[in-house]
């Protein structure tokens, strides 16, 4: 069981991190819109407008609360998403609400938060699990309802089928570590760390897929890095389930995949340097490229915990 102060930080932390997932996939569904589609894409503004309400209300419980784990592994924001969603937004058109990057950017970590119990707060954290629960629910339906009309030829984006579902299962995943949290399960066991570790593998092999797929042909070096990438998490896929059957054990498993997604990491940080000035050719928004630099840092603090 979780205490009041791990219910609390764990549940905070989560939310920054996914709360602000949940915006830009909102973000990226609305760009991918044909102009008959306007509907839709007004629907996935407000769906980013809500998850924009839910990350403000969250940094306005986090300061202080969150572990300097979290807030130096650069899963929150990085030295580039506030320039990722200028450029994002002046090529798109929509708006992003940057004061909650800068204000994120600023939030103090504490090392060992064990307050006295404060039992407003822990309903207040309660009650924003409930809330991005609901809204994470109904931005899964949303999705699901996309996906579906994508593979039944009655919907066109420019958002890959593949990366529909991808934003989905991730929404999946948000919503199954809130319901856990709200239940003060404590999910840290080594099963529940192997599956973290499918989930993230498989996550880091579709970004690479994604990444080859949007540069430019001409881009020949990155489509083969982007490519090789894509080959070694789809082994390390593979190879995470196969730890769960026993067959390898699970800190060469661990260590396997964490020197992997450092080396991506460092790939997506330069991508997206790269795009921010303009020295790549791609349909990739810079927003997408700091995105997936973001899930990279999660991964390998997720990585790094467990080794401890
Ligand atoms: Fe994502
Ligand atoms: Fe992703």
């Amino acid at each position: 069981m979780l205490s009041s102060a791990e219910f609390i930080q764990y549940s905070l932390e989560l939310n920054l991190f996914f709360a602000r997932i949940m915006k830009e996939h909102s973000f990226f569904i609305e760009g991918g819109f044909t102009p008959r589609d306007s509907n839709l894409a007004q629907q996935a503004d407000g769906f980013k407008l809500q998850f924009e309400a839910l990350l403000a209300d969250t940094i306005a419980l986090s300061d202080g609360i969150i572990s300097p784990d979290v807030a130096m592994s650069g899963e929150i924001v990085t030295q580039y998403t506030f320039e990722a969603e200028c450029a994002s937004q002046f090529y798109t058109g929509v708006s992003l609400n940057s004061r909650l990057t800068q204000a994120e950017a600023g939030l103090g970590a504490t090392p060992d938060f064990a307050p006295a119990p404060v039992p407003e707060l822990e309903q207040q954290v309660l009650e924003l699990n409930d809330r991005a629960i609901a809204l994470t629910s109904a931005l899964i339906d949303f999705k699901d309802t996309l996906l579906n009309a994508v593979l039944s030829c009655r919907l066109f984006t420019v958002n890959f089928p593949l990366l529909i579902d991808h934003i989905t299962r991730e929404a999946r995943l948000y919503r199954c570590m809130l319901a856990g949290f709200q239940n003060h399960e404590r999910m840290d066991s080594p099963r529940d760390f192997l599956e973290q570790q499918i989930f993230w593998n498989r996550i880091m092999n579709e970004h690479a897929l994604f990444i080859r797929g949007l540069l430019d042909p001409t881009e020949q070096e990155l489509i083969t890095n982007a490519n090789n990438f894509g080959n070694e998490f789809n082994l390390l896929t593979q190879e995470s389930a196969a730890a769960m059957d026993r067959t390898i054990p699970l800190p060469q498993l661990t260590a396997q995949s964490l020197d992997a997604t450092v080396r991506i990491r460092d790939f997506k940080a330069t991508g997206t340097k790269g795009l921010l000035e303009c020295r790549i050719r791609s349909i990739i928004l810079p927003l997408l490229a700091d995105h997936t630099l973001r899930e990279a840092n999660h991964f390998i603090r997720l990585l790094s915990s467990c080794g401890r």
